[in-house]
C-alpha cells in the first residue's frame, strides 16, 4: 500500500492533489470521484456580488488558456446558502477562496467562513481593477491582508501569491509574517491576445491571466525560490498536466499541488495523476511520497 499523504503545516491531506479555484464546478462530480482528492478550492467568493468582466472572457493559446473572468460571483450570502452545503457533500477537504477590494472586505469575508478545512486568500488575480494582484505585488499589503484575515478566523490561512513580482521570496515572507499557514505559488501570469479583426486586444481589460503548460516552468521556479528562502509550506500551482509535473513540484519544494486548466482538457486528470503517482512510487520502491525527497 503506497501512502500519498502529505502535511501542510498542521493539516494532514490524504494526498497532495487539490483542484484549483475557478476551474471546476459541481457537474464534475459525475466524472471525478471527489473522495479520492486531497481537497478542493472553491471558486472565489467576495462579501458582495461581483459582475466580473464583459465578454469575451476566456480563450485558448497554443499551450494554455488565457482568461479575464474578473472574479464574478454572487457574493457571500448566496455562497453560504447555495454553494457551501453542496461543497460539504463532496466528501473531501474544502478550502474557500476569498477576495476583497479592501482590507475591510477581506476581514468581513474571513470572519464569515466556517466549518471548512481552510481559507485561500486571493491577492493575485490579474483581471480586476481593485485589489487582486495590485495587493499581491506589495509585500506590505500582503502582510496587512494576511494579518487581518488571520485575526478574523481560526481556520488555516493559505495566501495565493502573485507571480508578477521581482522577488516572490519577499511576498512569501510577508505572508508568513502575517500568519499564513501556507502559500500557493502561484496565480496566472498576465498576458495579451490580439484580435485580428479589430486589431485590438481581445479582452476589454487588455490583459488576461495565462494558465496551463506554458507557465509550468515559471511557477515551478517560484516554488523553488520560496523553498530556498522561506520556511513555509508551499502549494504548487501552474501548468500541471501529469504525475511527472506533480513530482517536479514536490521535489522543488511543494507539499501539495493544485490542478487548474488541465481539468478543461481532461477532467479525469486528477484521478489519472493519483493512479500514476502510486504506480511510479511503487516502481521506484518508495512506500510513501515523503521518501521521494529523502537522499
Ligand atoms: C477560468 C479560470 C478561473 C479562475 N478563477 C480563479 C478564482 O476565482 N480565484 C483564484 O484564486 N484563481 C482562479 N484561477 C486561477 C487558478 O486557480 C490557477 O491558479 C491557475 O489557473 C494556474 O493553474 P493552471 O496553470 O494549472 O491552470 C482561475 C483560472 C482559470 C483558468
Amino acid at each position: 500500500m503506497i501512502d500519498l499523504s502529505t502535511k501542510l503545516g498542521s493539516l494532514e491531506l490524504q494526498n497532495p492533489v487539490l483542484l484549483a479555484s475557478g476551474v471546476w464546478d459541481f457537474p464534475y462530480t459525475k466524472i471525478i470521484d471527489f473522495k479520492r482528492l486531497g481537497g478542493v478550492i472553491c471558486k472565489g467568493v467576495s462579501p458582495f456580488p461581483k459582475e466580473g468582466n464583459p465578454p469575451p472572457r476566456i480563450t485558448e493559446t497554443h499551450c494554455g488558456l488565457i482568461n479575464s473572468i474578473g472574479l464574478e460571483n454572487k457574493g457571500f450570502d448566496y455562497f453560504e446558502c447555495e454553494i457551501l452545503p453542496e461543497l460539504k457533500k463532496l466528501g473531501t477537504k474544502i478550502f474557500v477562496n476569498i477576495f476583497g477590494e479592501s482590507i475591510e472586505e477581506f476581514k468581513e469575508i474571513a470572519s464569515k467562513i466556517k466549518e471548512v478545512a481552510g481559507v485561500e486568500v486571493n491577492i493575485s488575480c490579474p483581471n480586476v481593477s481593485k485589489g487582486g494582484e495590485k495587493f499581491g505585488k506589495d509585500p506590505k499589503m500582503v502582510f496587512s491582508i494576511t494579518k487581518a484575515v488571520c485575526g478574523e478566523t481560526d481556520l488555516p490561512v493559505i495566501v495565493k501569491l502573485s507571480p508578477s513580482v521581482e522577488n516572490i521570496e519577499e511576498t512569501a515572507q510577508a505572508a508568513k509574517e502575517g500568519g499564513a499557514m501556507a502559500v500557493t505559488a502561484s496565480n496566472t501570469f498576465p498576458g495579451l491576445v490580439i484580435d485580428l479583426e479589430s486589431k485590438r486586444p481581445l479582452f476589454k481589460r487588455i490583459t488576461g491571466g495565462l494558465s496551463g503548460p506554458a507557465i509550468k516552468p515559471l511557477a515551478l521556479y517560484n516554488v523553488y525560490r520560496i523553498k530556498n528562502a522561506v520556511d513555509i509550506p508551499i502549494i504548487g500551482s501552474g501548468g500541471i498536466s501529469d504525475y511527472k509535473d506533480v513530482l517536479e513540484y514536490f521535489i522543488a519544494g511543494a507539499s501539495a499541488v493544485q490542478l487548474g486548466s488541465i481539468i478543461f482538457n481532461n477532467p479525469l486528470a486528477p484521478i489519472e495523476i493519483l493512479d500514476n503517482l502510486i504506480c511510479w512510487l511503487g516502481e521506484k520502491g518508495y512506500k510513501n511520497l515523503k521518501d521521494v525527497n529523502k537522499k
